[in-house]
Order: structure tokens, then sequence, then C-alpha cells
């Protein structure tokens, strides 16, 4: 076999090889090392073209031209598997990751206020077209607002009403009613004539049952003045269930005791359940408490600045889920902090 002979037939298998090991390329990684073994400066093929000056020179360019048809070829197969290979990868992406672009998008889901919130907003509106300013008063109290300036002493068997949640500084506590904010906004404002509502929430130690729950919100109601009635008082309340309830909405003034109010009463609604025959919800009675209210004590005007020779004012404390309970006809308060999405979502 005469030399050009055989190296022809040399690049004819240089050819061969580089195409038989392509078709074992199987992705992009490969691809560049079969690049590099192929094509690259020590690839057998430029070996070939490194050679050239000891080839004689009658076959040389003969030579040059099977060399360079064979670089070409390498290109140009090496071009063809890398489309193949992409196309390939693409399909498996295709049908791996399936995307429908027909299909609606989804909603994103749009926040709400919490039931007791909402209750608690509805609440405030309606005080707010009658008069009366929103008054803010802090959740951790001393022990002195929320009881002694409220005319309930230490000792006095009264505290038992509240039952309480201390905290590790002596005489602070949270508060166990809004009832505090009375003295609070009564200082501020005296001698000044008061109207004013103080939402929020307020904390009790107690064991928890379907009327009753370790935190709840109180709207707490304040108006002082010169000549401030009980019938002030009744007529604002029933005027508040009308708007909140709608106008044939029985309520009841049930006499009671506060230390802070004399006289003091509580104010009730009817059983929604039952509708006022008694049930378990209203534990018999037909009707339900949503909050307690008389005429501000003199002991508690004069602790607030105002003498209680010329003043007189009237106050309550309302309790929204109680209300919500009432309006939206939910029979256990303790579903209001579970937070149970089941339970939030339908408001
Ligand atoms: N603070 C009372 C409680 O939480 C509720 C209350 C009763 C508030 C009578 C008042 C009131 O302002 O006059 O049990």
């Amino acid at each position: 076999m005469s030399e050009s002979e055989n190296i022809l037939e040399e690049l004819d298998q240089i050819l061969q090889n580089g195409l038989n090991a392509l078709q074992q390329v199987q992705d992009e990684a490969q691809l560049g090392g079969w690049r590099t073994a192929h094509l690259g400066r020590s690839a057998p093929v430029m070996q070939v073209f490194a050679r050239m000056s000891s080839i004689p020179k009658e076959i040389r360019q003969q030579v040059g031209q099977k060399a360079n048809q064979v670089k070409i070829a390498l290109e140009n197969a090496l071009e063809e598997r890398s489309a193949v290979l992409r196309r390939e990868a693409l399909e498996r992406k295709l049908t791996a990751e399936r995307l429908d672009v027909t299909l609606p998008g989804r909603q994103p889901a749009l926040g709400r206020a919490h039931p007791a919130t909402q209750a608690l907003d509805e609440i405030c509106a309606i005080f707010i077209e009658m008069g009366f300013q929103i008054y803010r008063s802090p959740e951790v109290e001393t022990e002195e607002l929320n009881f002694e300036l409220l005319n309930i002493p230490a000792h006095h068997p009264a505290r038992d009403m509240w039952d309480t949640f201390h905290t590790t500084t002596p005489g602070v506590i949270l508060r166990t009613h809004t009832s505090p904010g009375q003295i609070r906004a009564m200082r501020e404002m005296a001698p000044h004539p008061i109207r004013v509502i103080l939402p929020g929430m307020v904390y009790r130690y107690e064991q928890t049952n379907a009327s009753h729950e370790m935190q709840f919100n109180q709207v707490e109601l304040l108006a002082v003045g010169r000549q401030i009635t009980f019938a002030n008082l009744k007529g604002t309340l029933e005027s508040f269930a009308k708007r909140m309830f709608g106008e044939g909405v029985r309520t009841r003034f049930r006499p009671s005791y506060f230390p802070f109010t004399e006289p003091s009463a509580e104010v009730d609604m009817e059983c929604f359940i039952c509708g006022g025959k008694g049930c378990g919800v209203c534990r018999g009675s037909g009707w339900l408490e949503i909050g307690g209210c008389g005429m501000v004590h003199p002991v508690v005007l004069q602790n607030g600045g105002y003498d209680p020779a010329v003043f007189s004012g009237f106050a309550a404390g309302l309790g929204p889920e109680r209300i919500a309970m009432l309006k939206y006809h939910i029979e256990d308060i303790r579903y209001f902090w579970q937070n149970d999405i089941r339970f939030l979502e339908q408001f």
C-alpha cells in the first residue's frame, strides 16, 4: 500500500472513529469532551495537519484536501448532533413540565378583617355616627387603674368577678376589661364633657366554654357631662342595638352590680338560637348578655378629676364577639381565636 493510500485511509478511519464516538454523546457536557478529543489541538485530524511538512510533496495537496474534508465533516456532524441533543432536551422538558396556557389563572387570595375585628369596626362606626370619639387605652395596665381607681379595692370580693392574668412585675396586669380607659380618658379631658368609646382586647384567666374565652374584645362607652341621665344611657344602647340588629330587636336592662357604676345594669338581647324559649347557648334564660352598663360611680368620677356634685356620666362595656355571635348565629365564642380557616372564611 502506498504512503498516500495509507494516510488517506487513516483519515477515513479518523472520520469514522469521530462519527462513531459522536453517536455515544448524550448531552452538552459529553459534547464538549468530544469536541476536544476530535477537533481540539491534539485531535487525530489536527495531528495530520501538523505532520503535513513531513508528507511527500506529491501527495501533500491530496492529503491536505482530504484532511480538510474530514475536519469539515466532523464539524458538521458536531453541529447536527448538537441540534439533535438540544431538540431532545427541549422535548423532554416539554413533556415533564407540561403547561396548559389556556387554563384560567389562579385568583390571589384576598385577605380581609377577622370577624371579631369586623364586629368591632361595625360597633365603632355606629357610635362614631352618634358622636363618640375613639380613645385608645393600653392592654397592659396597672392594677390601680384596672381595679382601685374603678372603686374595686384590693381585698374586695368584687375582684373575683375578674380572673386576672398577672405579669412578673408587681402591680402590672393584662387588663381584664376596657374600663380602666375611663380613668385615662377622664384624666386627660377633665373638666370638659366626654363622649368616647374605647375598643380593644381584654384578658381573663378563665375556664373557657361556649360563651367564655380567655381573650376577647370589649367596647367601652363613656359619656360625662352636666346633665347625663340613665335615660341617655338607655336611649343610646337601644339605638345602638336597633342600628346593629334592625328595628325589631328586643333588648332588656336587668339590674346588676358593678363597683364602678351606680345604679348598674346588664344589657341583654333575645337569644337568637331559641327565640327566647331557653336553650344551651342562653343557658335556659332566653336572653344573651351583650354587656354591662350604668351611671358612673361618684368615686370614679372623682378619681377621673370630675366633681360628682356637678358632673354625671354613663358607661357601658359591650362584647363585640358576643354581638357577632348574635348577628351571625355563631354558637361558640371559642371559634374566634381558634383561627380555623373554615370558620374565618365565612366572614
Ligand atoms: N367592665 C365590665 C366587665 O368587663 C363591663 C362594664 C360594666 C363596663 C358596666 C362598664 C359598665 O362601663 O358601666 O365586666
